[in-house]
């Protein structure tokens, strides 16, 4: 509902609608089938004044909350899930440094990101570690005024195109976890290098690759923050900010392929009718459009939580992803079916929406992570409320269970 949004929100809705239309949506199912990245999409999204608007005004950017990053997100991803979340990677891959760098890291990196002149990489899942994210074997060993760094990362949105890379590596592998420090990389360094692109199933305008490093020297100044041991500390509040944005991907693909769906089944006529006007269809799409909307107040719940400074923020982070997220694969696949058989081919614009939806609920934390996040902030909670785990009847003194009735 656009009335619940503040004038400066509908202003990014509209200026991201407009580049939706006009520059995304003629190009998506190219993009989807050459693999290539859309430098002219960047342009326009420059030209709008789109571009990295959650940096610091200081630094370059608009300041923005994460409610405004969402809603440009929405917007590219109704039109394409590839462009959607070639935008959004790039709030991943510099938060940490907008959370954890130094001044001069940020004023070195995030200026270009703010114009789009830079894209960025965020680098933290390796082969043998995804959802254990804290178990990365990547190593950055002092070495006087530098660091070298040995190993490799998986699963890099923006890859082959960015320029700047945030890395987690071990600078204390004794310590685990709690050992682990986040790095910036350039692209070129010696020792660095940009490896093999997945062929992957949705969003295939933008690169997935991999990353080697191999006795790659950096300097100590490309520590984040300038001070070792808070990497896992500073991926996971990353994660909690950026993961809206996956689920403002979703919602974008659910209401588009919603849209699609309900163009398609007012048009098509079967037994003498719309196939919309049969009730049967017309119950799937109220189901469909209800499901959008709930994970719409989620989404943009999530944001505001944010933006507002709540303290534990990653319950509802992670509740908006997995919800989003679900509801994008159930939604663009319903609308699959309402296409029917031409549902299934690539000459129609919808089995796309349902390709790109799939990795909404896989990357940036698996949704058995996400439950997994909200499961363990229930008990933390309770465990706040009742100061016991072990709940029975008595920690509840002001319930009054009444008696039994007597056996006759
Ligand atoms: N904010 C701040 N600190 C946090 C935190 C949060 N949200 N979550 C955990 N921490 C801190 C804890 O307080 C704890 O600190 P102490 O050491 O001081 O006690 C420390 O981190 C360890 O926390 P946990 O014990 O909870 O860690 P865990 O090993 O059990 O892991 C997890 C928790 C939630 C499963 C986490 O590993 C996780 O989120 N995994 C998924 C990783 C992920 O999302 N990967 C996707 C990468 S991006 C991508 O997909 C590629 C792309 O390009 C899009």
């Amino acid at each position: 509902m656009r009335e619940l949004l503040s004038p400066k929100n509908l202003d990014y809705q509209d200026r991201a609608r407009e580049v939706a239309e006009k520059y995304v949506r003629p190009r998506a199912a190219e993009l989807d089938r050459t693999g290539e990245y859309g430098w002219d999409i960047l342009e326009a999204l420059k030209s709008y004044h789109l571009t990295g608007i959650w940096i610091p005004e200081e630094y370059g950017g608009q300041g923005t909350g994460v409610l405004d990053i969402c809603l440009v997100v929405e917007q590219l991803s109704r039109a394409c899930g590839g462009v959607g979340v070639a935008y959004a990677v790039n709030a991943l891959g510099s938060f940490p440094i907008v959370l954890g760098g130094t001044h001069e890291q940020k004023q070195k990196y995030l200026p270009p990101i703010a114009a789009g002149d830079a894209l960025i990489a965020f680098g933290l899942s390796e082969k043998a570690s995804g959802s254990d994210a804290g178990s990365l074997r990547t190593t950055a060993t002092r070495d006087g005024a530098s660091y070298i760094l040995n190993g490799h990362k998986k699963w890099n949105t923006n890859g082959a195109v960015a320029s700047t890379y945030t890395v987690y590596a071990l600078t204390d592998p004794d310590k685990g976890m709690r050992g682990i420090s986040a790095f910036i990389l350039d692209k070129g360094t010696p020792g660095f290098s940009v490896g093999k692109r997945e062929d992957t199933m949705g969003i295939r305008t933008v690169p997935v690759n991999e990353l080697d490093f191999v006795d790659c020297r950096v300097p100590a100044s490309q520590l984040v923050g300038g001070k070792e041991g808070g990497g896992f500390r500073n991926a996971m509040m990353t994660l909690d900010r950026a993961r809206p944005g996956v689920a403002a991907q979703a919602l974008g693909l659910a209401q588009g392929a919603l849209e699609w769906a309900l163009r398609y089944t007012s048009e098509r006529r079967q037994f003498g009718q719309t196939v919309m006007s049969h009730q049967a269809i017309q119950f799937m799409l109220a189901d469909m459009a209800t499901q959008v909307e709930a994970a719409r107040q989620l989404v943009y719940t999530s944001a505001r939580a944010i933006d507002a400074g709540v303290k534990n923020i990653n319950k509802i982070a992670a509740m908006a992803k997995v919800f989003a997220t679900d509801t994008a694969m159930r939604v663009t696949t319903d609308a699959v079916q309402l296409f029917g058989g031409y549902g299934y081919c690539r000459d129609y614009p919808i089995e796309k929406y349902m390709r790109d939806a799939k990795i909404t609920q896989i990357y940036e934390g698996t949704n058995q992570v996400q439950r997994l996040v909200i499961g363990r902030a229930l008990t933390r909670e309770l465990k706040e409320l009742t100061g016991h785990l072990d709940v029975t009847v008595e920690h509840f003194p002001d319930y009054k269970p009444a008696a039994a009735p007597e056996e006759e």
